[in-house]
């Protein structure tokens, strides 16, 4: 049942390539355009939308935290994101021109489904990324979009997460494309997305070294986890892996952040790392990423670097360079999660634990 893998999560960790391809199976016809007919909300309607909030829990909620960058990028409709729980009690604004996106594995939880709930009664348009065919959330939803990940059944969230961000670009390209945005671009993106996961299947095969990281890891007390842009979220969800699969501290922040207080937290030897943007982001993001790397390494970081193949800048910053596969800066996180995934098996692995299933969690947390 495993598929020849010693745990669910390592099995799961490397279906990823297929999660992310079946997600985007039979999104497109013959001429690229997407077509959603599950998504049973009119096309008036998701037009008249004027703004999105996404509502999710835990992993989610950084697939959440991704799929902002690319639905604003591609409609210019505002995203927010916010934890289910939060946007459950504080009075949010919303309205009937407010599409609330939830975002949920199992369809299940239930900080998830009370939000879903209060949007429904605020009289928003309420829309479902799941991967559990008829559970609550999609069926209390005004519209579902499923993620094809198969079932998932290591406790931790692995290949749900890539299936959930794929199901976000999804869903922001149709809605791009209901605003008139130009075919072509939608299906230059799309194009990029069908190869995502080979490139996927590129970053498993090379990750002999991250194993063997993680092996020398297995007494580190804390790491830290660096990211910008969508290397934010990806950041964040490392950082959450490590808690939950080896019961590390670790805590991932926005690079950005770093002169504003966590370099306080950098002394000798403390393992950092960083999700380097793409060398062909805007705005010169790469270059202020490897600066952060420059500081950090100066005042006696471990860096362990996360970057694109052929990005050399980062060279000389770097204790470890960790390869992924050129693509679009705002599809890599589809690519950089993964080795964190990886490290984060492994050093649970290495420390003995029960990875498919860590202390005190659960698969869906159905009380509130
Ligand atoms: C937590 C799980 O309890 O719920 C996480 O341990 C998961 O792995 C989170 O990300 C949200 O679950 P779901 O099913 O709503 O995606």
């Amino acid at each position: 049942e495993k598929g020849g893998f010693d745990t669910f999560m390592e099995k799961e960790i490397n279906e990823q390539p297929h999660a992310v391809a079946d997600t985007l199976l039979g999104r497109t016809d013959a001429d690229g355009h997407l077509v959603l007919d599950e998504l049973l909300l009119p096309e008036e309607e998701l037009r008249a939308v004027d703004k999105i909030v996404i509502v999710a829990c835990g992993t989610a909620s950084y697939a959440g935290m991704v799929a902002k960058y690319a639905i604003e990028r591609w409609t210019r409709i505002p995203v927010e994101v916010e934890l289910a729980h939060e946007f459950r009690y504080r009075d949010p604004v919303v309205d009937e021109r407010t599409l609330v996106v939830s975002i949920s594995q199992s369809g299940e939880t239930m900080d998830t489904l009370m939000a879903v709930r209060h949007a429904n009664e605020l009289g928003a348009k309420s829309l479902s990324i799941c991967n559990t065919h008829g559970s609550t959330i999609p069926r209390e939803s005004d519209a579902v979009l499923y993620t094809h990940a198969g079932p998932e059944i290591a406790v931790a969230s692995t290949k749900a997460f890539l299936a959930q961000i794929t199901a976000s670009y999804v869903l922001g390209l149709y809605l791009a494309q209901l605003r008139g945005e130009p075919a072509e671009q939608i299906a230059e993106v799309m194009r990029e997305l069908q190869q995502v996961p080979e490139k996927i299947q590129a970053v498993l095969d090379g990750m002999e070294r991250v194993k063997e990281i993680a092996y020398f890891m297995s007494d580190t007390r804390s790491v830290l986890f660096l990211g910008r842009h969508v290397g934010y979220p990806v950041a964040m969800e490392g950082a959450l892996k490590l808690k939950e699969l080896a019961y590390i501290h670790a805590e991932g922040f926005a690079a950005g952040e770093l002169k504003h207080g966590p370099i306080a937290l950098i002394e000798p030897g403390q393992p950092v790392f960083i999700v380097v943007p793409s060398p062909d982001s805007e705005h010169g993001l790469h270059g202020k990423v490897v600066s952060n790397i420059q500081e950090i390494r100066a005042r006696g970081a471990r860096t362990l670097v996360i970057a694109e193949e052929g990005d050399e800048a980062v060279v000389p910053f770097a204790d470890v360079v960790i390869r992924v596969p050129a693509t679009p800066p705002l599809l890599a996180p589809l690519l950089t999660t993964v080795p964190l995934q990886v490290f984060a098996l492994q050093l649970s692995t290495a420390k003995g634990l029960d990875v498919d299933q860590p202390r005190n969690l659960a698969k869906s947390v159905t009380v509130e």
